[in-house]
Order: structure tokens, then C-alpha cells, then sequence
């Protein structure tokens, strides 16, 4: 193993900060716990809150490969785990018979070299448990879109890093993978699942962090104008809208007024911007009405414009 764990939450916080992603102290301390403990770890939480990041900041961190599986409605084994390549066996096997091959060989080695290593197709969750020179980071995305029967597979995986591939036999992580799960929360995952990982909910940053955030992925917006829209989008958040803004429309915001050449808000720009930060008619509706100017003042007042 090339990578050891870190020594403290503080180191976790460094890190990650190294890597663009400013996580409060109870993230970091999941974070801390999974690695220390070689625990999953399951994060929930609104829309653009950086889950997601986590998993990906991680691999750069680690230098360890990637490997996502982006969970669906129905997705199966075959697409998670591993399949076999059956068109190449079948090509494998008419070779065989063509050349003869196939009746100087008895049926079960035949059968053993199409069912060998070689025809087998790694899916992420294999893929991951599979040896490599660095630890992986298995993100497992949006757990909650796919169905019940899936979680069994993916506890059999987390709950000892084994897979059994029934042609092959067993097979069993040298190095354990960094495992982040995440959801949206669509529907409860099932507490067997919870259980055997580390859970954290992912809040919205508070404010002087979302500044930091947008600082430290839009450099080149000022100051004062990160703070503004900072404000803008935790005044947003509190209106029960239906999709409140994450923290990517708040950096996409920052972004797309800097390229209109502002370096600070008014009532009539967010108007016409509203589209980068509220995706749903019925959201900028919401907003308009609540009073865009208020919301303005309030804006530049945290700004100290
Ligand atoms: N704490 C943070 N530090 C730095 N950047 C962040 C942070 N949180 C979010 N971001 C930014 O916000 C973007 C969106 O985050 P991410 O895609 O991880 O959200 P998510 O919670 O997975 O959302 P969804 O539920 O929609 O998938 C990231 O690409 C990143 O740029
Ligand atoms: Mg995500």
C-alpha cells in the first residue's frame, strides 16, 4: 500500500483544501474515520452540496484511480460488477472448432479457458476490488436511484471487499478501496446498507465557506462580488423553493456575471441572470416576488458595499 492514513482531521481539512474542496470539521471527521477505519462512506444531502466532490477530490488527493458507478433505475450485476465478453468467447470458440481444436479438447477445459480471466469484463465494483498500485476510490453515485435488489449486491461487496465470480471463484481487495456513497435522498436506503458504512449529511456550506468556495474555484471574481452572490444564494435557500441553488449555481453565478464584465450586483442583472441560479420558472417566480431589490440591498450590505 503506498498510501497511509492520514494523522488528524486537520490533516484531512489541509488536504482536501490542497485539492479545492473546503469541507466543514464534521465532514472532514467522516471523512477522518473512513479512511482511518476503512469504512464506506455514505453521504447525503441536497442537490450541488459537493457529495459527488468528495469521491473525486479523494482520488487526487490519494493519487489512486477513480473508478465510478453511477447507479439507475434497474441497473444490474452485469452492469455493476463484472459480465462476460460473449461475442469474443463465441469468436474464441468457432476459432477453436475451425481449426480443429475444439475436438482434440475436452469439453471442461474448454469451457474453463471461455470462462477464463480474459473474457471477463470488470464493471466498477470489480474493478475496484481488483489489485492496484494505489488505492482506489470507488464513488458509488446516487445510491437511492437504483432498486431495492441492488443493495444486496453491494453489500455483499462492502461488507468484506469480496466478490465471487461463481466461474472464477473468489476474489478479495489487497488494498481496500476508499468507498463514497452518495444519494439525494429520493427514496431511504435500506439500514443494512447504512450499517456497515459511516454516514455523514451534507449541509450547504455557511456563508463566509461558500465565499471561500467561490474564491477558491472562480479566482478571478472579486471579492466583493463573491459575497454578494454568496448572499443572494443562502437569502435563496431559505424561500422553500423547489430546487434551491447548490453550491456549483452559486460558483456558476459568480461566473457567468464576471464574464458579463460586474464586479457587482444589481437588481436588474440578477433578473436577467436568474437562469444560472434557479432552474424552474416557478423558483425565479418565487424570487421576483419576494423582491429582488430587498434581496439586493441585503446582498451588498454583507458585502460591505
Ligand atoms: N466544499 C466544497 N469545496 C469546493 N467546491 C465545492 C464544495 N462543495 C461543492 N463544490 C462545488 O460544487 C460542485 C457541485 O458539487 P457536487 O457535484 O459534488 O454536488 P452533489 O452534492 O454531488 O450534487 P448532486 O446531488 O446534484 O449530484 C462541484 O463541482 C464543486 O465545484
Ligand atoms: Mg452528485
Amino acid at each position: 500500500m503506498t498510501f497511509d492514513s492520514p494523522a488528524s482531521v486537520e490533516d484531512v481539512s489541509a488536504a482536501l483544501a490542497d485539492h479545492d474542496y473546503l469541507a466543514d470539521e464534521g465532514l472532514a471527521t467522516s471523512i477522518f474515520l473512513a479512511m482511518t477505519l476503512q469504512r464506506p462512506l455514505f453521504l447525503e444531502g441536497e442537490a450541488g452540496v459537493g457529495k459527488t466532490e468528495v469521491a473525486k477530490v479523494l482520488s487526487r488527493w490519494v493519487d489512486g484511480p477513480f473508478i465510478r458507478l453511477q447507479c439507475y433505475e434497474g441497473i444490474d450485476s452485469a452492469q455493476a460488477v463484472y459480465e462476460w465478453d460473449y461475442s469474443r468467447q463465441l469468436l474464441h470458440l468457432r476459432a477453436a472448432e475451425a481449426t480443429g481444436r475444439a475436438d482434440a479438447t475436452d469439453e471442461a477445459s474448454l469451457e474453463s479457458e471461455l470462462y477464463s480471466e480474459r473474457f471477463l469484463i470488470r464493471r466498477p465494483l470489480l474493478e475496484a476490488l481488483s489489485p492496484s498500485p494505489a488505492r482506489p476510490v470507488l464513488l458509488i453515485d446516487e445510491v437511492d436511484r437504483a432498486d431495492d435488489e441492488f443493495e444486496a449486491f453491494l453489500l455483499e461487496a462492502l461488507s468484506d471487499y469480496t466478490i465471487t465470480v461463481p466461474e472464477l471463484g473468489t476474489i478479495t481487495a489487497e488494498v481496500p478501496p476508499l468507498v463514497v456513497l452518495t444519494s439525494n435522498r429520493t427514496r431511504d436506503v435500506h439500514d443494512a446498507l447504512k450499517r456497515r458504512c459511516l454516514y455523514h449529511w451534507v449541509e450547504h456550506p455557511d456563508f463566509e465557506r461558500e465565499v471561500s468556495i467561490v474564491r477558491l474555484r472562480a479566482p478571478h471574481v472579486g471579492e466583493p462580488l463573491a459575497r454578494q452572490v454568496a448572499s443572494m444564494t443562502e437569502q435563496m435557500r431559505g424561500f422553500g423553493l423547489y430546487k434551491p441553488p447548490g453550491v456549483a449555481e452559486t460558483i456558476d453565478w459568480a461566473l457567468s456575471l464576471a464574464a458579463l464584465g460586474r464586479s457587482e450586483l444589481d437588481g436588474s442583472i440578477v433578473e436577467t441572470t436568474l437562469g444560472t441560479v434557479l432552474k424552474y420558472r416557478e423558483d425565479q417566480k418565487r424570487v421576483s416576488e419576494k423582491g429582488v431589490h430587498e434581496m439586493v440591498k441585503a446582498a451588498l450590505l454583507r458585502s460591505g458595499g
